[in-house]
């Protein structure tokens, strides 16, 4: 059994996950923490009658709410408001992973930091980096960023126009959405242009009328806006959020548990590659120099809630079109890397 930290816990994103991990039968302990006090999020909780146990942590407390946690799950930092990018998050969100990451390493360095926080594209390298610099070994293997919301856009969008487009011709009338992730995926990063949609099973792009596909793309990428804009200035995805987590977390707890997952081999996450095992191949396959793609998110082998391997055979089935878009996304990628590594490494 598992315990499993929520740092930013009293948040839009961070509530709904608590409740859905409540639910979790892989975890035995549930620490919430905040700086806002989640003394009531976890009092409530705490009245379901599910396994994991909850604690409340806030303020000075990271510590103990770190203290012999496997997990760890980063939802702390601001939303963005209409008009604003990811990346102007970057100032205020960088210090706070960073203030994180430095409890994570005195401890937990062992556990699994998940990076919700945005820009992820930045904010990844921004843990990694802290973590080393406080003597961490190998955090490489692993810290993640999830990019599974964007996944789970790219499952409904492609299933709605599938359905509604009445597509009978790959075997079924009705698509159902939840066994979408073998028809589709999304690697790249997690900010407009760098997220690529990958539709795995080539003839459902053919069969799409002119510019379909180009709206189904354009969906994906910029799904983040359309939820910024209708929460007019309330913040950005928290449910859809709340629930991509969840996916991913029961995925790395289920390698931790060594149960099987449907997601197993389809599940991406934004890492490292130079440092990992099949890394240096999905560099190679990208044709780009190491700098370009130093940072990626593809689908990745988990073994003890750990990276064993990137999977990085979605890169040999890539159209002329998907490969366009990757090779756009790359030095967008590299320069939002650079940045986060340049904020722990030089800082001004
Ligand atoms: P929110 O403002 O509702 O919640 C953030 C929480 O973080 C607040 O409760 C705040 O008190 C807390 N916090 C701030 N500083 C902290 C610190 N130092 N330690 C602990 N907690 C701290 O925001 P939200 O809607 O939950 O979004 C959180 C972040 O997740 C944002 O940066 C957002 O852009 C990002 N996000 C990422 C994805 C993704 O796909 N990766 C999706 C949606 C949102
Ligand atoms: C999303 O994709 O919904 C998140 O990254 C939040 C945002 O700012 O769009």
């Amino acid at each position: 059994m598992v315990k499993v930290a929520i740092l930013g816990a009293s948040g839009g994103i961070g509530q709904p996950l608590s409740l859905l991990l409540k639910l979790s039968p892989y975890i035995s302990k549930l620490a919430l923490y905040d700086v806002r006090d989640p003394a009531g999020v976890a009092v409530d909780l705490s009245h379901i009658n599910s396994v994991a146990e909850i604690e409340s942590y806030h303020g000075d407390q990271l510590g103990d709410a770190l203290r012999g946690a496997r997990v760890v799950v980063i939802p702390a930092g601001v939303p963005r408001k209409p008009g604003m990018s990811r990346d102007d998050l970057f100032n205020i969100n960088a210090g706070i992973v960073r203030t994180l990451c430095e409890g994570i390493a005195r401890s937990c360095p062992n556990a699994t930091v998940l990076v919700i926080s945005n820009p992820v594209n930045s904010l990844v390298p921004v843990a990694l980096e802290t973590l080393r610099k406080n003597n961490v070994q190998n955090p490489e293997n692993r810290v993640m960023g999830i990019t599974t919301l964007d996944m789970v856009r790219a499952e409904t969008f492609l299933g709605d126009y599938l359905n509604k487009a009445r597509v009978s011709s790959v075997g079924s009338k009705q698509f159902d959405k939840r066994r979408m992730h073998k028809l589709v995926t999304v690697i790249g990063g997690h900010s407009g242009h760098t997220i690529v949609p990958v539709v795995l099973l080539k003839p459902l792009v053919y069969m799409m009328k002119p510019g379909e596909y180009d709206r189904f793309l354009n969906r994906v990428q910029f799904g983040g806006d359309e939820v910024v804009k209708a929460k007019q200035g309330q913040g950005s995805a928290t449910y859809s959020m709340a629930f991509a987590a969840h996916r991913f977390v029961d995925v790395v707890l289920r390698s931790i548990q060594r149960m099987p997952t449907d997601d197993a081999g389809f599940t991406p996450a934004y890492v490292q590659l130079s440092q990992l095992p099949g890394g240096a191949e999905a560099q190679n396959k990208l044709g780009a120099g190491k700098a370009a793609a130093e940072y990626l998110s593809l689908p990745v082998v988990l073994r003890d809630g750990r990276i064993e391997r990137i999977d990085s055979s979605v890169l040999d089935q890539l159209s002329v079109k998907e490969r366009e878009m990757l090779k756009t996304a790359l030095p967008e990628l590299a320069d939002n890397v650079r940045r986060g590594k340049r904020f722990i490494c030089n800082p001004a």
